[in-house]
């Protein structure tokens, strides 16, 4: 099925660029509708855009034509994903606090659809506080955004601000729409509610339930850390599942650029240590679901300043200490969850070490995947359940769809006691 872009061209000198991306998103076979702010039409004619996208272009709320034929929610609900493109510091602005004063800004508060924003303004509004303040706003509102690139200005200056290449910003565009829709997505897409979990149980109805996600960060001096491949994907696409299960939800985030999903309490953290303390800090929870690969060791001493070369060859010596355990912590903790689901990431024979692994830990139950493919940054995920009953082999899904199925599976099992 073709994939459908709206995307909304706000009034900056990059609007010109905008023309370049739909010629590309076209060449890729995405059906393509523009929406032009009044700002956009002193910089480029809506007559272009109706050309390349071969579609009316949209502009005026009050035009009574417009609005008979396809009013605001219908632009939204007809698209996979909203483009802002370029998106000036006003029309951030705008959407950071909720204006809806033309059609651009009220398709913008009106939709529930995924929007990309891609920032493009001169360097000192991109640098003022309102701006940076507008921006966090939105990542933790769920937009993504793109950043902008460092280059010459128009207005002779030089610094971050000027729009990405369109060819990048294509790209952007397919890794979006790539990722599984969210659970959201999936729930007010009538077409694809087959995938949306079976809320007839309710039974996470007002639960407390508490997710760990991404890596951890633990420094060995102020410039390096010890990491690992953790998108935090997985356990992001679970927090929202469950919020969107009616859950009261604390997403206890490593180190991780995706925006928080919609109802979801995070707390950020970035080291094995802050993590227990910030899982601990929420406790009581009903259902501890700890998905973040946390690393299992840190530099037993961090130095404070950074550790230079001797000039000998030698390396500098690396000693290491052992992380708390999370999951075992909370098995043991007198506050308990009454559900503990523990992820097992193996590259072996994963089935026996996580079985393994539920006993040893203590957890109810372990959702182990593979990841010695591309599993640790990527959409996909093929997992096993493994419980005390036994092991349950679920196909290879996305990420979004493991985290519906595991909602859905603790859902009955709460029925079930
Ligand atoms: N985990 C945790 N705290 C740690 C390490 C892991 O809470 N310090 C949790 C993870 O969030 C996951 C589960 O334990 O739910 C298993 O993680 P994994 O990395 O697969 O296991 P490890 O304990 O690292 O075991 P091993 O390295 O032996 O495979």
């Amino acid at each position: 099925m073709t994939q459908r872009i709206l995307l909304i061209v706000s009034g900056g000198i990059a609007a010109y660029k905008a023309l370049e991306l739909v010629r590309l998103l076209k060449g890729k076979g995405l059906a393509v509708r523009a929406v032009l702010t009044d700002a956009a039409t002193k910089f480029v004619t809506p007559l272009s855009f109706g050309v390349l996208t071969e579609d009316h272009v949209y502009g005026d709320m009050f035009d009574l034509k417009e609005e008979r034929e396809i009013g605001h929610i219908q632009l939204s609900r007809e698209a996979d994903l909203i483009v802002v493109a370029p998106a000036t510091a006003n029309i951030l602005a705008k959407m950071a606090s909720g204006i809806a004063d033309d059609l651009a800004a009220t398709v913008l508060l009106a939709t529930d659809k995924p929007v990309l924003a891609v920032p493009a303004m001169n360097v000192r509004m991109w640098d003022h506080k309102a701006t940076q303040r507008n921006l966090d706003t939105l990542r933790g509102d769920g937009i993504h955004v793109m950043e902008p690139d460092v280059g010459a200005m128009a207005c002779n200056e030089w610094g971050k601000g000027r729009l990405p290449e369109p060819a990048a910003i294509v790209q952007e565009i397919e890794r979006l729409l790539a990722e599984a829709p969210s659970p959201a997505a999936l729930l007010t897409d009538t077409s694809r509610t087959i995938h949306a979990p079976d809320l007839s149980h309710a039974n996470l109805l007002g639960r407390h339930v508490l997710v760990t996600a991404g890596p951890t960060h633990e420094p060995i001096d102020p410039v390096r850390y010890i990491a690992n491949r953790s998108s935090g994907q997985q356990g992001f696409a679970i927090a929202a599942a469950a919020a969107q299960a009616g859950a009261r939800v604390t997403l206890v985030a490593g180190p991780v650029s995706l925006p928080t999903p919609r109802g979801v309490t995070r707390v950020d953290v970035q080291t094995a240590r802050e993590m227990q303390a910030a899982v601990e800090g929420a406790l009581p929870a009903d259902i501890a679901i700890l998905v973040a690969a946390v690393a299992d060791w840190r530099a037993a001493d961090e130095a404070g300043q950074k550790i230079k070369k001797d000039g000998s060859g030698a390396p500098a010596p690396l000693a290491l200490a052992e992380n708390p355990d999370i999951l075992a912590t909370l098995a043991r903790h007198i506050q308990r969850p009454a559900l503990l689901v523990g992820f097992a990431a193996e590259t072996e024979t994963v089935v026996d070490h996580a079985i393994a692994k539920r006993q040893r830990k203590g957890a109810d139950w372990i959702v182990a995947n593979d990841v010695s493919g591309d599993v640790m940054g990527g959409s996909h995920n093929s997992v096993h359940l493994v419980t005390a009953q036994g092991v349950e082999d679920w196909p290879d899904m996305p990420k979004a769809l493991v985290a519906t199925r595991l909602i859905e599976r603790i859902s009955d099992e709460l029925a079930a006691r």
